[in-house]
């Protein structure tokens, strides 16, 4: 199973998400058995950490996203990816329209899986240090989730 998690600039939520949902893998035993990546749809800050915020708010909750590099979504990942999860309507929108017609992956909002359907996470980067808090406990919920719709569908499969 591969999930790919998916913000705009790849430097605040989406490396939160990989972060978090790694961690949560690792608790519920499946991280074996889940690739987990990150990528945003802008080429801003290829190559660069996730921001110091970020990384500092994650370190906080015991989340070390360090050795995390931004990326830009590219063709490929449509056909690699079992879910590629969006954090906003703009992010969903991109994927969207990007998306070939021989890619049946899951795209979606990922709040969704927090029981909040049309639900973005809000950008962080040009707010406060409160919004790097509200990030992650959007992201911890919707997180969760994913993981018991992951082990659900590996099940199924197995
Ligand atoms: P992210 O936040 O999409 O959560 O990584 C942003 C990072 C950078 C920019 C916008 C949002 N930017 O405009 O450079």
């Amino acid at each position: 199973m591969r999930v790919l998690f998916v913000c705009l600039g790849n430097i605040c939520r989406s490396p939160t998400a990989e972060g978090m949902f790694r961690q949560h893998l690792e608790e519920a035993g499946l991280a074996g058995r889940v690739d987990v990546d990150s990528c945003g749809i802008g080429p801003w800050h290829v190559g660069k950490s996730p921001d110091a915020r970020a990384q500092a708010a994650a370190i906080s909750r015991g989340l070390d996203l360090s050795t995390q590099r931004a990326r830009q979504l590219c063709d490929a990942d449509f056909t690699r990816f079992d879910y590629l999860l969006a954090m906003d309507h703009d992010n969903l929108a991109a994927l969207d329209a990007r998306r070939p017609s021989d890619c049946d992956a899951h795209l979606g909002l990922f709040l969704a899986f927090a029981g909040f359907p049309d639900r973005a996470v809000p950008d962080p980067y040009f707010g406060g240090d409160d919004g790097f808090e509200e990030v992650l406990d959007l992201i911890e919920a919707a997180s969760r989730g994913l993981v018991e719709d992951v082990r659900r569908r590996l099940e199924e499969g197995a």
